[in-house]
């Protein structure tokens, strides 16, 4: 109809006085609006449709009557179809319910031939159910990314991530971007991804510490947020192949320093993310209980832990009572901090369970500078320590590891030019997602999640 007023095309969670509301008896008219999305659920209800209409920045309310409803096009309407829609906007009349309190009364819409969903057998609905396998549901990633749960953790994360960039700006720390491709090892030999580098070796990169070493004297504090790869050949709920490393290393600092610093990092960032009411209201939508971590967090020697496991009797992975110098597994680190119930610093492991890098404590040369940060519901999020500085105890500890010392010369040799106390932590950003968003695995908080035997979609 032309003679209607031009449409302002809006995003479907865009509020504004641009955008007028009819009130349910006014002569005053609404705002004329053309939005576009995709059917996210449709009702039918006696004469007319009502469409939740999707965009990926929120959900509107439409309604079709008369005529409107009587098209081969909305007979038809399944669930994903995308539509373009006209029309005015209402205020929601008192006792009902709709995104932002507002409906959209349609007066004309759009769906060329090709963006109808497929129905019947098809239809999406079909292919994702309540109780579908989770191996099926990954399979079928691209689709389930459209749900509510998922695309609210997707959302959260996209926050997250923005949060921590923000947040050590705030501190002037210095953005880099270390390479992927790598002929060194960080963690271990174990969990190396090997490949052909035009006939040489090489690996994909299991954590850019080493290179945010070599950062500090000219660029100062530093950090990074890039893939790390391990090949964990485990089917745990918290470990992936490829994942997402929020890792920072801060010059001449000491170890007291560095634990205050990744407290106020986790808190700053929860902070940021939880003042856009519509990511908070998604974090409460996902995780009800959700409450803002005491500061200071508990801290907790990992000598202190073995007791604390003997005395509630978790046995270690043997099935017997823990012992000083045991790793504590996933399971009993998980069950610890459950039933402590709180964010805590685990410190002071053993230099034998720990990399060859950590720089030992002063007071007992038995244990590292170290920590883990363990969140209910996951356990283990951060991992960071004080690194070795001086030249001759890092080749000491080359040794003790068995690892060849020549292709980390430009690693040694920031030891050689200009050492310093530093330290520093990687924040596995899946964890830290799933403990967030109360997601019982880290493979729903990445995109196309990578583990033991997926690499697909
Ligand atoms: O404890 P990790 O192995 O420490 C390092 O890589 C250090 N070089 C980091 C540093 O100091 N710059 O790993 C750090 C964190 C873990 O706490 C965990 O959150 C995450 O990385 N992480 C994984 N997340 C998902 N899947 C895996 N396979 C992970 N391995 C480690």
């Amino acid at each position: 109809d032309k003679s209607l007023p031009q449409p302002i095309r809006i995003k479907l969670d865009e509020v504004g006085d641009h955008i007028k509301l009819r009130k349910a008896d006014s002569e005053e008219k609404g705002t004329r609006v053309r939005v576009l999305g995709r059917v996210h659920r449709v009702r039918k209800q006696k004469e007319n449709m009502f469409i939740e209409l999707r965009d990926g920045y929120g959900i509107m309310q439409v309604l079709l009557q008369g005529k409107l409803t009587q098209t081969y096009d909305a007979l038809i309407l399944a669930r994903e179809t995308s539509m373009e829609i006209f029309g005015e906007m209402y205020e929601v009349p008192a006792g009902a319910n709709a995104p932002l309190n507002r409906e959209l009364h349609a007066d004309f819409y759009k769906i060329p031939s090709n963006w109808r969903a497929a129905g019947g057998e098809d239809a999406i609905t079909n292919r994702v159910q309540p109780g579908t396998e989770h191996a099926t549901l990954l399979d079928l990633r691209h689709l389930t990314l459209r749900g509510d749960v998922s695309s609210s953790v997707m959302l959260v994360r996209d926050a997250v991530e923005y949060a921590f960039n923000q947040a050590y700006k705030e501190s002037r720390i210095r953005k880099v971007s270390p390479p992927a491709l790598v002929q060194t090892q960080v963690e271990g030999g174990a969990t190396l991804f090997k490949f052909d580098y035009y006939g040489a070796d090489a690996y994909l990169t299991q954590s850019s510490q080493l290179y945010l070493e070599t950062c500090l004297p000219s660029l100062g504090d530093v950090y990074c947020i890039e893939k790390s790869f391990r090949a964990e050949k485990s089917l745990t709920r918290r470990h992936l192949s490829e994942y997402t490393h929020v890792e920072a290393e801060l010059d001449f600092i000491d170890f007291n320093d560095l634990l205050n610093h990744i407290e106020h990092m986790i808190c700053r960032v929860l902070e940021i993310i939880l003042a856009d009411p519509a990511i908070a209201e998604k974090v409460m939508k996902l995780n009800p209980e959700f409450k803002m971590p005491e500061r200071p967090f508990m801290r907790m020697k990992y000598a202190d832990a073995i007791e604390w496991l003997k005395e509630h009797d978790i046995p270690n992975e043997e099935g017997n009572p823990h012992a000083f110098g045991d790793d504590i597994a996933e399971a009993a680190e998980r069950r610890m901090t459950d039933i402590i119930n709180r964010p805590i610093f685990l410190t002071h492991f053993p230099v034998e369970i720990k990399a060859f890098y950590m720089q030992r404590d002063p007071e007992d040369q038995r244990v590292t500078e170290s920590v883990d940060c363990l969140m209910p519901g996951v356990g283990e999020i951060v991992g960071g320590s004080m690194r070795l500085d001086d030249y001759d105890q890092l080749m000491a500890a080359f040794k003790r590891e068995g690892l060849d010392p020549a292709p980390y010369y430009w690693y040694t040799d920031q030891r050689r030019y200009g050492s310093s106390p530093h330290g520093g932590y990687g924040l596995g950003l899946e964890r830290f997602l799933a403990w967030l968003c109360k997601q019982h695995t880290v493979r729903d908080c990445c995109l196309y999640p990578r583990f033991m035997n997926r690499c697909k979609p």
